[in-house]
């Protein structure tokens, strides 16, 4: 099918400052899982590499919010994040950490690498520092009022109310969040690597990929790419994470931007994988070698730094080199959101269910089912409890586990427990003719039959493009023609009157238990192990699976066949497969969503009200400093790069001013020309990206955040004093 002679699997690091959510599981580390288990039926050779992000301004904010160290922090969630996905089955190979020893070498070796190049950039800039705990402040550090919408409460990143990306310079009254004070600008000198520099090249990258990467995936590249891409600081002024590699004084209290350092993480990983398994030098075969594909799972809030950034900087490894040239990924399945009862996940306002603690209550395999079944593969989606219970009780319990108990006991029960007689695979054939004609035993009208190999191989082809809902679906078809199957021909009836004929429907039912449990292994790993208990085979899937490396006869291949012949034993008894969920397992569960909601709408509702409160009062005379002033628009355009903002040329009677607004989400810049407006006149003049607003208009929020700008009216008003 493909060149490719192995496979390197990466999935996110999350940062270790939180318990994973279902989000997470659903967007990343299950598709991943799934795509691996089922390359590793197929007899390939695949490595699944992942860990925590252990560096970064999230890993310090939750240090300082609870009083501990970051290293307390990592090593906290670092042990409970692999402890879930261990009870969850998320099978790594490896599952390392951004604070190995091994990992701050690899990243400084690519900072020295890339530095002795002079590809990198070293610019002066003027940062925040907070005298009073003699630290410089990264963006998150500071808040202050947002000059877009004058919330007053915006971070210095980013205003969380309209949403704008902001720098700390833009804030208005800036605060350090460590100590209230208000911070200084200092001169501070960083790192930089010029994305732009390679721009063709990753242009060409993006296009040597359009038709097999996500249409999502492609469009946000391209996006980046249509702007221009900019140079990206690469160090920052902090004491939590690896260190810049220089003796030099400027180098001094400097560390790796946690993203530099992150996806480096998944090369470090795989060199301490293969010195685990005493093949130091194995790592190579997965990262230089061509024959390799690279795929990297992610969320889709992640994408530029796997399509842009990261291949730039393997880019700039491999830039005058003839040996040790790294691969660049070949797929990036970015997942959409997974949402849960019809909200967004969101750890800050603490709604949430975390993986660790769903796992205490229910068991992993319903839930790797439930969510397979919404994988956000190509919008957002919507999980609920409703759906997991009756996922659970109609199509595991039901369906599935029905069918495996039913054939096991009635084997056991009426053949003592032994396959009576051989299944030739003509007779798993007659199983693919009741698919079309329902009740129809008929085995040798063949003309108009659905092939099991055949869906098996759509099953397979769905995996191959991650099409994981569809492949899942699919596979629970044929669990549910093979139920129907079994109960329409009746052989505990049918035993009565021709005992062979009830022999060989057991037979073709035994042997779908087989290809059934192979097929699901997949998404539900560890009941398909007891599946394959049950049918009387030494050893779990997941042991023979080690032992099987060969394409040809994979037990992905061996579930077309008839893998139980006549005489085979199983092992005696059945066991249930899936406790059915009951109303009453979820009612608390459904409270406290309930609750999680009430307290959200709370929230927003207080919100409102804050708005209503009026500011502090002042005296006529402050309100007769503000200069408003009728002015008309005469020229209006985008700001490159500021989304929210519209840059306005307003005349006010024999001045012209600019202004920069933040209304691009409401108005067209044609809809602006020719409009009156009521223009704050004596504002101090600020810069918002390079550009300077000297002033601003007034305009009123209406339902749904909408602007409306005010448009005063009038005869021959322009320029003139509003009061
Ligand atoms: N820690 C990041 C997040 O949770 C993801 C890092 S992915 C890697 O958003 F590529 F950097 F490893
Ligand atoms: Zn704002």
């Amino acid at each position: 099918m493909s060149d490719f002679k192995r496979t390197l699997v990466t999935t996110a690091l999350p940062y270790a400052n939180g318990p994973v959510h279902l989000g997470h599981l659903a967007g990343v580390y299950l598709p991943a899982d799934i795509y691996v288990r089922y390359k590793r039926l197929k007899g390939e050779d695949i490595i699944h590499i992942g860990g925590s992000d252990e560096h970064g301004v999230p890993i310090t904010i939750t240090a300082e919010k609870e009083g501990i160290s970051p290293r307390d922090v990592v090593d906290r969630y670092h042990r409970m994040n692999l402890d879930a996905f261990s009870k969850c089955y998320i099978s790594f190979d490896y599952y390392g950490r951004t604070t190995s020893e091994v990992h701050h070498k690899t990243a400084q070796e690519f900072f020295l690498e890339i530095e002795q190049k002079g590809i990198f950039q070293q610019k002066t800039e003027k940062l925040f520092f907070d005298t009073k705990a003699g630290r410089f402040l990264s963006d998150r550090y500071v808040t202050g009022t947002c000059p877009i919408c004058n919330n007053p409460e915006a971070n210095g990143d980013q205003c969380e109310q309209c949403g704008t990306h902001l720098s700390p310079l833009e804030l208005i009254n800036p605060k350090s969040k460590l100590s209230d004070a208000t911070p200084e600008l200092r001169d501070t000198m960083h790192w930089y690597f010029p994305l732009g520099r390679f721009q063709e090249q990753l242009e060409a990258y993006v296009n040597t990929h359009e038709d097999e990467w996500r249409s999502n995936v492609v469009n946000y590249t391209r996006t980046w790419l249509k702007q221009g891409l900019n140079d990206r600081a690469i160090t920052r002024d902090l004491s939590w994470g690896i260190k810049v590699p220089l003796e030099s004084e400027e180098a001094s209290g400097k560390v790796l931007y946690v993203w530099f350092d992150a996806v480096l993480g998944y090369i470090s990983f795989t060199k301490e994988w293969a010195a685990e398994r005493g093949e130091s030098n194995l790592w190579t075969s997965y990262w230089q070698d061509p024959q390799c594909r690279l795929v990297h799972f992610i969320g889709k809030d992640n994408v530029v730094f796997h399509t842009l950034m990261f291949p730039a900087i393997l880019m700039a490894w491999n830039e005058g080199r003839s040996n040790e040239l790294y691969n660049l990924a070949d797929n990036v399945p970015a997942s959409e959101f997974m949402n849960f009862e019809g909200r967004k996940f969101s750890k800050s306002r603490n709604y949430a269910v975390y993986l660790g603690e769903f796992l205490e209550k229910f068991p992993a395999d319903t839930l790797r089912y439930s969510i397979a079944m919404n994988y956000p593969e190509n919008k957002d989606t919507d999980f609920s409890w409703q759906d997991f219970q009756n996922r659970t009780n109609g199509e595991l319990a039901d369906t599935l586990g029905n069918f495996i108990k039913r054939s096991v006991d009635f084997t056991n029960s009426k053949f003592g427990g032994v396959v009576p007689i051989d299944c030739p695979p003509h007779l798993m054939e007659s199983f693919a003719v009741i698919l079309t004609h329902d009740n129809d035993v008929e085995i040798d009208r063949l003309d108009n039959r659905v092939n099991l190999d055949d869906l098996i191989d759509e099953i397979g082809q769905a995996y191959e493009q991650f099409h994981f809902r569809e492949a899942v679906s699919k596979t629970m078809d044929i669990a549910r023609k093979a139920n129907r199957y079994l109960t329409q021909n009746e052989p505990w009836k049918l035993i009565k009157s021709d005992r062979d004929a009830a022999a060989q429907i057991m037979s073709v039912s035994l042997n779908l238990c087989h290809t059934l449990a192979l097929l699901f292994y997949p998404v539900i790993p560890e009941t398909c192990n007891r599946i394959y208990a049950m049918l009387g085979f030494d050893g779990t899937i997941d042991s023979i699976i080690k032992q099987v490396v060969n394409p040809e006869n994979s037990l992905w291949e061996q579930a077309k066949k008839p893998g139980l012949q006549k005489g085979h034993k199983l092992r005696g008894n059945s066991e249930i497969l899936f406790t059915k969920i009951e109303d009453s397992a979820i009612a608390p569960e459904l409270e406290k969503i309930a609750a999680l909601l009430a307290e959200a709408e709370k929230r927003e509702a207080g919100a409102e009200q804050e708005r209503m409160e009026f500011k502090p009062e002042i005296s006529f005379d402050d309100f007769q400093k503000v200069d408003l002033r009728v002015a008309r628009v005469i020229a209006a355009e985008k700001v490159q790069k500021a989304g929210k903002l519209l840059k306005l040329q307003l005349q006010v009677g024999s001045v012209t001013k600019q202004v920069l607004a933040g209304i691009a989400k409401h108005y067209t810049p044609e809809e602006m020309i020719g409009k009156n407006v009521v223009l704050v006149a004596n504002l101090a003049e600020r810069s918002i990206r390079d550009e300077v607003s000297e002033g601003m208009i007034l305009a009123v929020e209406g339902a749904d955040g909408k602007l409306f700008v005010l448009e005063p009216s009038g005869n021959e008003i322009n320029g003139k004093q509003i009061q």
